[in-house]
């Protein structure tokens, strides 16, 4: 019971593919974990989510998802004390960037919500990846059970498939949709029914139930088909537990939230220049993971999210941004506890503060007492969608390029500034990223501008030798850019040419990803 702070954090995210039912499983997790009073909110974010179209809309969006960004909730665990979880809400879906990318670098495990009707979508696999990159572990739930599903089997098979892991189911539901019973636990062989006829809220338990012949057929075969829990192996990456339940219904969300706290990891070390930093670090040590432009457009302050990796913060702190090697006092650092909306004085490991600053903190900034640190693996992604930007105003062509580099390090978009040419060529990994570029050029740079197709499919960073550089750039100038930083980029027409130019060129290397 004698958890320190850092090992009774649980900081995770939901990864899910539209209308899987990520906004109810949240909503859910947080009555579940006693942050009852937020639920209403998180449902209207969801409907906002939906409704949004325009600048307005998404601004709006902006806004509310700065204190939603991060949902943090407490709860007691029989033989584990206090858990503390910090849940960072991943933008996801349609609208998904860099940014939902980046917020999955501060959490230590996520949660893959999937509905039982459907399958893995393709947004969802890339996701996935990340996580993979990150080592960060994965909770399979299978949603949506009070509905008419597919068969388990089937789901589990595809879970296997797309994620290429080991599947371990740890419930079993018996039955779905109109012949839906409960969900049984296969660690204690106890199923949780219904209570009462409102088919709501898992009330009964029954140890070693009765179930119908087939259903415990099904479990005999699952039983021998499938590796039993390994917990090593789930925490390494190689396998994924799956629960099932229905966030609506309010079924296997209780199990869901038992099995983060049992057995998801605390913070775990994370690399930097120097080796790994454990959280039980004295130093107080982290890394901003994402930075949001305020709501207010008057001002132009931002939030830093910074995830705390080692020591204990309080506020008024000194931390020195890696960048600047000024340091700044964090007086006023937003943390976010659902439970009460009382402002905390301290945070630990695992835990996210928001720093309001004038735009001096920039993702992937390391901020630390003594500056000695620098933590690595926030990665910049191969943008997907390519545009030419075209001024309305060719005189604005100043305020652009401040603009494009703003915006940039925000991690709104990605830039390239040809070799040949002077039109600049933005990347971004999700069509709303363009959307919120353009509006954001007219409303805080007023710089009208317009996007066009650019000749060029996807980017890839260039390393290896001056010399193979220069030979490559010989015969390869029309394709080549600078990043923001003056790091050398391959245009490319297609991931075709990205093959052909890899093999041609064997001594530098393509990289889909580049460290910021
Ligand atoms: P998302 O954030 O992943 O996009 O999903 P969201 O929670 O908004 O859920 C998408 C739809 O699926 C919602 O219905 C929601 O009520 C429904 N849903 C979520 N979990 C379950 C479940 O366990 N069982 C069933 N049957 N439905 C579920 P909607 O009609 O689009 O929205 P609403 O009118 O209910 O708000």
């Amino acid at each position: 019971m004698s958890t320190s702070p850092a090992a009774s954090r649980r900081t995770f995210a939901i990864i899910s593919h539209p209308d899987a039912g990520k906004t109810t499983l949240t909503e859910k997790l947080l009555l579940n974990g006693g942050a009852i009073h937020l639920a209403g909110e998180v449902k209207a974010r969801g409907a906002a989510r939906r409704a949004r179209s325009d600048w307005m809309k998404i601004e709006q969006q902006r806004g509310i998802s700065v204190t939603s960004s991060v949902m943090t909730f407490a709860r007691e665990f029989p033989g584990l004390g206090t858990i503390t979880f910090n849940l960072l809400d991943t933008p996801g879906h349609e609208d998904f960037s860099e940014d939902t990318y980046r917020t999955l670098t501060a959490v230590d495990s996520a949660i893959m919500v999937i509905d039982a009707a459907k399958g893995i979508e393709p947004q969802t696999r890339k996701l996935f990846e990340v996580c993979r990159m990150r080592s960060v572990p994965i909770i399979t739930f299978v949603n949506k059970v009070d509905r008419e599903g597919r068969p388990v089997f089937e789901i589990l098979d595809e879970v296997a498939d797309a994620l290429a892991l080991d599947v371990c189911p740890m419930s079993w539901p018996v039955g779905m949709g109109g012949t839906f019973e409960g969900i049984l636990d296969l660690q204690t062989n106890r199923i949780s029914r219904p209570e009462g006829d409102s088919r709501e809220f898992l009330g009964k338990v029954e140890a070693d139930p009765v179930l119908p012949d087939e259903v415990a057929e099904e479990i005999e075969l699952a039983q021998a088909g499938y590796p039993e829990f390994d917990l090593e192996a789930y925490r390494h990456g190689d396998l994924t537990p799956v629960f099932f339940g229905s966030a609506l219904k309010n079924f296997g969300v209780a199990e869901l939230i038992e099995a983060i706290a049992r057995i998801a990891p605390p913070p775990r070390p994370q690399p930097s220049e120097a080796g790994p930093i454990a959280p039980d670090n004295d130093e107080v040590t982290g890394f901003v993971f994402k930075v949001q432009a305020n709501m207010d457009p008057q001002h132009r302050d931002r939030i830093a999210f910074m995830r705390l990796v080692s020591g204990t913060f309080r506020r008024g702190m000194k931390l020195v941004p890696s960048g600047l090697g000024k340091p700044v006092a964090v007086h006023s650092p937003i943390l976010f506890f659902a439970q009460d909306r009382e402002i905390a004085d301290t945070a630990e490991p695992g835990d996210i503060i928001g720093i309001p600053n004038h735009g001096t903190l920039r993702v992937g900034d390391t901020l630390s007492e003594r500056n000695q640190v620098r933590f690595t693996g926030l990665p910049n992604f191969a943008p997907e969608i390519l545009r030419r930007v075209a001024l309305k105003d060719p005189t604005k062509t100043k305020q652009l390029r401040k603009a494009l580099d703003d915006l940039s390090e925000e991690g709104v978009i990605q830039v390239f500034y040809p070799e040949i040419g002077a039109q600049w060529i933005v990347g971004v990994v999700g069509q709303l990223q363009l959307d919120v570029l353009v509006s954001r050029l007219e409303a805080e740079y007023k710089v009208g501008a317009m996007l066009e197709p650019a000749p060029f499919d996807t980017a890839r960073w260039l390393k290896g030798s001056d010399a193979a550089l220069r030979a490559f750039a010989d015969f390869n100038k029309a394709n080549l850019a600078k990043d923001r930083d003056g790091d050398p980029v391959f245009l490319a027409r297609s991931a075709w040419d990205v093959g052909y130019q890899q093999e041609r060129n064997p001594e530098l290397a393509f990289s889909a990803t580049k460290e910021r």
